[in-house]
């Protein structure tokens, strides 16, 4: 039975992508709850939010791309490793370009909790590249899932005539998310892992979605300073983010 090839409807209770799905469904709730989140699902996401939400998701990348580039032919990456399908560093480079202007490398700002996130990817990158499928997952499954509709969201709320800017959210490589994500989820399935390592992995699963909502609420927390720093000062322009210390 385990040597037999399975479709999504065949899945045991014992696969990887059914287990991490589970262990994480609470943290997903979380997740879609943050303040970011829940603006983006209203349809009022603001240029602010989006500009300082792509920064981070620079930085996040960047470190998981860079560490699954490294080890991509660890066992427990080279399965999932799909760089010409999901990569994403060039299309956030595209959007902040779009944003910021040709000098966006001085311009972006990263919180305290997005660092945290970079430095987690780097140190398991480095000690145990197994549990980089825990990452992988949670960002790439996210935005294979999400991406579509957010895209037209994000394009609405701001105003954005056409794609400029949204780059992040399209994924040219892949034809039918859903298949992907089934292709996906089928190549997680055959990573071999011990006990250990298995348990390692949902672990660390949990502790991404954890470091997402914690880089959501300080970018929120950021923007909130901003917000009451110029309404307090009654300015008509706004802060720069950069001056600001998380
Ligand atoms: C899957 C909604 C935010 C990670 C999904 C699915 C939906 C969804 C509808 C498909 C569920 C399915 O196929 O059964 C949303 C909404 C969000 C949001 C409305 C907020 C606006 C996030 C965030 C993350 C995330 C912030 C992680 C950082 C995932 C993952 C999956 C997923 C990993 C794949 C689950 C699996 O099939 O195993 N999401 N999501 N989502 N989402 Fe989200």
């Amino acid at each position: 039975m385990e040597t037999e090839k399975k479709t999504s409807q065949q899945m045991t209770d014992t696969d990887l992508s059914e287990q991490i799905k589970k262990v994480t469904k609470d943290s997903h709730v979380r997740a879609e709850n943050t303040e970011l989140m829940l603006s983006f699902q209203r349809g009022r996401v603001t240029l602010q939010q989006y500009k300082l939400l792509l920064c981070s998701l620079y930085e996040i990348y960047q470190a998981l791309e860079e560490e699954l580039d490294r080890n991509s032919n660890h066992p427990g990456v080279a399965p999932i490793y799909f760089p010409a399908e999901l990569a994403r560093l060039e299309a956030i480079e595209k959007d902040l370009e779009y944003f910021y202007g040709q000098d966006w490398r001085e311009k972006i700002v990263v919180p305290a909790a997005t660092k945290r996130y970079s430095h987690r990817l780097r140190q398991i990158g480095k000690e145990n590249p197994e549990f980089l499928v825990a990452h992988a997952y949670t960002r790439y499954l996210g935005d294979l899932s999400g991406g579509q509709v957010l895209s037209r969201i994000a394009q609405k709320s701001m105003g954005l005539k056409g794609s400029e800017g949204l780059s992040f959210f399209a994924f040219p490589g892949v034809t039918s998310p859903n298949l992907f994500k089934q292709l996906y989820r089928s190549r997680m399935n055959s990573v071999e892992l011990t006990e250990e390592e298995r348990n390692g992995v949902l672990e660390e699963a949990v502790r991404a979605f954890e470091l997402n909502i914690q880089v959501f609420d300080d970018l929120q927390k950021m923007l909130n300073v901003t917000d009451n720093k110029s309404q307090n000062r009654s300015l008509t322009h706004s802060m720069p983010v950069q001056t600001l210390q998380i």
